[in-house]
């Protein structure tokens, strides 16, 4: 260390998550969508992302399609691969956070113990847990992607829903039924939950 090093710290140091909250006149969040595959997740995360960034608000969503087809293109849908499938999306969604990002997850995030280890890497106090509990039978006559009919035909192993178990979560901070609600309801009832925590 230099003289000069001892005398001006401040410049070895990182800017903080505080600074570049500042910097963006916000606060940092983490909205995390859990749901069956099909009940609304990405949808709603896509809407939301619209609606706050026309009120200024930087946000960034993570998903199956940036996620899956990339940093975890190496994982698949056994026990072991959705643990480190969300223990790396929640490590990746901490810098956002630490960033003063309002980041937006959607995965279906199966299990308590799966979504209670996200929100201990992010930190339980910037982590909003969203249940979209759009039902089985619905989420399975959308079958958007085909994906129940060939999981009841046996192609699709460890399908969740109906070969793999989903834990609803017991105490979300919101729950989201897309079967009863408009996606505009949907959006509406995440945006009151949010602004107030983001300071916009
Ligand atoms: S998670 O369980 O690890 O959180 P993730 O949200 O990343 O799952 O991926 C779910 C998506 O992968 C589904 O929406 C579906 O398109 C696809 N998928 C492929 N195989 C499976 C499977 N066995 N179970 C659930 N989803 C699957």
């Amino acid at each position: 260390m230099t003289e000069t090093n001892h005398i001006y710290p401040i410049f070895d140091r990182m800017l903080t998550r505080a600074d570049k909250e500042e910097l963006l006149g916000q606060r940092g969040a983490m909205i995390w969508f859990t749901g069956l595959s099909g009940s609304g997740k990405s949808t709603i995360a896509i809407a939301l992302e619209r609606e706050l960034h026309q009120r200024g608000i930087l946000c960034r969503i993570l998903d199956g399609d940036n996620i899956r087809s990339g940093i975890n293109n190496n994982l698949g849908f056994t026990e072991a691969d959705r643990i480190e499938n969300i223990r790396r999306i929640a490590e990746v969604s901490k810098l956002f956070v630490d960033t003063g990002i309002v980041t937006i997850a959607a995965f279906i995030s199966p299990s308590n113990d799966i979504r209670r280890m996200a929100a201990d890497i992010i930190g339980q106090e910037d982590f909003l847990e969203v249940y979209v509990s759009t039902p089985l039978e619905e989420c399975e006559r959308r079958d958007v992607k085909g994906l129940y009919a060939k999981a009841r035909r046996g192609e699709i192993k460890n399908f969740t829903g109906i070969s793999a178990p989903f834990e609803a979560p017991a105490h979300p901070a919101l729950t989201l039924d897309t079967s009863v609600l408009t996606l505009e309801e949907s959006v509406n009832k995440l945006l009151a939950l949010i602004l107030p925590r983001i300071g916009k």
